[in-house]
């Protein structure tokens, strides 16, 4: 079987797991952002939602197609089916703190994505590397949203926990599902990367998510500029 990243099940199912993600999910925080343009009387912040919007809009096409080519759709369609509960009401404080930890926890991942994947030719790459810059461009957002409109960090901590919980939870558990049902187990390579993938997550993602948790967070206090002058 061809796998489509590092020719390994591992990080291609890995891949997939985030990508099934995206869509339902993007959507929704775009609808969220919507839901408190009228709210915003800062130009300046406006204008930076509405880039936001565009954005995640724009990533959530890239993905279907994505998952399309993946075969993928079902899977995105359970998403879209829990992502109708932020629709429903887009203006409840969770869903924007729930925002806030997800971009959060998007910047670590796009760093871990340039930082591995960054030159990479081929559509695929492409994509992911793509909407990894983007993500860093507008990490800010969401938080500096959620502090406009007046509500406190330790209320973000205690949403943060849960989601996050259920973002990597689905992540982790699509990636081992997907390597096994591929029979992919009885091969020594496959231990190698999920050796190396295990690692890779837990230094790259899991540990620098927890900087949510740290008194004054905010995500521009990471200097991403090396990140962004990679051309992709
Ligand atoms: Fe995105
Ligand atoms: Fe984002």
């Amino acid at each position: 079987m061809k796998y489509w990243c590092d020719d390994s099940p591992v990080w291609s199912h890995y891949g997939n797991a985030s990508s099934v993600l995206f869509p339902a999910w993007e959507r929704a925080f775009a609808a969220v952002v919507k839901h408190y343009l009228p709210a915003v009387q800062d130009q300046d912040l406006k204008a930076r939602m509405v880039q936001f919007m565009n954005e995640e809009l724009a990533h959530a096409s890239g993905h279907e197609a994505f998952n399309k080519r993946q075969g993928l759709e079902e899977l995105e369609a359970e998403e879209f089916k829990r992502a109708r509960l932020v629709l429903r009401k887009p203006g409840l404080p969770y869903w924007l703190g729930t925002m806030v930890s997800i971009e959060h926890l998007a910047a670590c991942m796009s760093r871990s994505v340039i930082g591995r994947w960054a030159g990479r030719e081929g559509r695929d790459y492409k994509l992911f590397l793509w909407h990894a810059k983007e993500e860093l461009g507008h990490k800010a957002l969401a938080i500096d949203l959620w502090r406009y409109l007046g509500h406190s960090d330790a209320d973000l901590r205690k949403i943060a926990r849960s989601n996050q919980a259920y973002v990597m939870g689905s992540m982790i558990k699509h990636t081992l599902k997907e390597t096994a049902k591929d029979c992919q187990l009885r091969n020594w390579r496959t231990w190698r990367d999920l050796m190396s993938w295990s690692f890779f997550v837990t230094t790259k993602v899991l540990i620098p998510m927890l900087t949510i948790y740290l008194p004054g967070f905010h995500p521009n206090k990471v200097d991403d500029t090396k990140y962004m002058e990679v051309l992709v």
